[in-house]
């Protein structure tokens, strides 16, 4: 067993007493819910004491502001300037946020993305086709990567955004973010960049990027849960733009009740709407904590490895592996299609080893910093096992 990493080789290791599920699965599946961190317990508690004891008080004491608190929190994360990010419910609302900041009745209408895309993010932007918008999707040769030349070629001075994906769901594909907004930026448009899958497990920069919005949410390698999404909107466009999607949250003076057009406030708040996801976002705190304390450097480092030694494996079975062999362009997942891989992942959630399967990808499986090698090694026996036992069976 020496071979493995230990508490004491890896300090990591120390955080997993705050993840209960650790000690009862093997717990895979971070690029889809992160693990909870105990500390939710006595936030959700806090949380309902607050509304208990305070009632309607708990608005100016404390929940009125959570969301910019969260969203420094967050944005802490990726670099961004104090009051950048707003929150919202998911990564669909902050696309809508953001489309609603625009007009496509001009010529400078069209919307460049891939088909690597998360789908919601699509349906999102295929339907603003009938509100003037033309998408043009550029289509991936390998169900791995995206064209990069192919994406940048497509976007040109009709261009308004660029809604991309910084880490691919299926593939953990590492797109080019910084030549897919230097040609944006080039031609006028904007790039709307997705980090779900890479905010926690692969570092990101906004600044440095110089992005124009980013988006994403917490629940997966934020180990935030359900219920709040983060929209980063560059500080010189947070002044300027006025979101059609809005609410009194965006007011310059919500509590006035002003009636007629809005008049709109700062930053973060200009691009919230309605009332708060409060338990969410109290929720979600504890897992943020964690991930800063511990830092995305480490975790990558870690990933590193551990998504490496999975590509290993599968390649010694002769199993199709649907991910970036090159560590530079692979996030946190590893896609292994294995023979009949879909009947594999019901029979590993079976025997408590958690991962998914997605279709055109595999199993996917995402260790996390709370991981050990172990771990990563016993899932793809428990593989070995369930294919050995169905051939026996067949
Ligand atoms: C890259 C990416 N974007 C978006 C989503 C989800 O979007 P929403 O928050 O709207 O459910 C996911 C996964 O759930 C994802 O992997």
């Amino acid at each position: 067993m020496s071979q493995y990493n230990t508490p004491m080789s890896d300090p990591l290791l120390h955080y997993r007493a705050e993840f209960p599920i650790l000690s009862r699965t093997n717990y895979m599946i971070s690029n889809s819910l992160g693990a909870m961190p105990r500390g939710v317990y006595d936030a959700l508690h806090a949380y309902a004491d607050t509304w208990a004891t305070r009632g309607v008080r708990a608005w100016q004491e404390r929940w009125w502001m959570l969301s910019l608190d969260v969203g420094n929190e967050i944005g802490s994360l990726m670099n961004a300037p104090a009051n950048s990010i707003s929150v919202h419910q998911n990564v669909t609302t902050c696309q809508a946020v953001v489309a609603s900041c625009f007009d496509f009745s001009g010529k400078r209408n069209k919307i460049v993305y891939d088909d690597m895309n998360f789908p919601s993010v699509m349906y999102f932007w295929e339907a603003q086709q009938r509100n003037s918008a033309r998408v043009h999707m550029v289509k991936t040769d390998d169900g791995i990567t995206v064209p990069t030349e192919r994406l940048l070629d497509a976007i040109d001075e009709r261009t308004l955004l660029v809604p991309v994906s910084h880490v691919i769901f299926r593939s953990a594909y590492i797109q080019d973010a910084k030549a897919i907004i230097d040609k944006a930026h080039k031609v006028g448009a904007h790039v709307v960049l997705d980090t779900f899958q890479s905010l926690g497990t692969v570092p990101v920069d906004v600044e440095s990027l110089n992005v124009d919005f980013a988006c994403g949410g917490v629940l997966k390698w934020l180990c935030g849960g359900p219920g709040v999404a983060y929209l980063y909107v560059r500080p010189d466009l947070g002044q300027k733009l006025e979101p059609k999607f809005t609410g009194w949250f965006a007011h310059q003076d919500s509590m006035a009740f002003e009636t007629g057009p809005i008049r709109y406030t700062d930053p973060p708040f200009r691009f919230m709407n309605g009332t708060t996801h409060i338990p969410s976002l109290e929720a979600c705190r504890p897992g943020l904590k964690i991930i800063r304390e511990v830092g995305v450097e480490r975790i990558r480092e870690k990933s590193k490895r551990q998504t490496a030694r999975l590509i290993e494996l599968a390649d010694q079975h002769g199993w199709r592996v649907n991910t970036p062999r090159d560590a530079e362009r692979r996030g946190g997942t590893v896609s292994i299609d294995m023979p009949d891989s879909e009947q594999a992942c019901r029979e590993l959630l079976a025997r408590d080893v958690i991962v998914d399967w997605r279709p055109k990808a595999g199993v996917r499986f995402s260790p996390h910093f709370y991981n050990t090698d172990e771990e990563v090694e016993a899932a793809i026996v428990a593989v070995e096992e369930i294919l050995r036992e169905r051939r026996v069976v067949v």
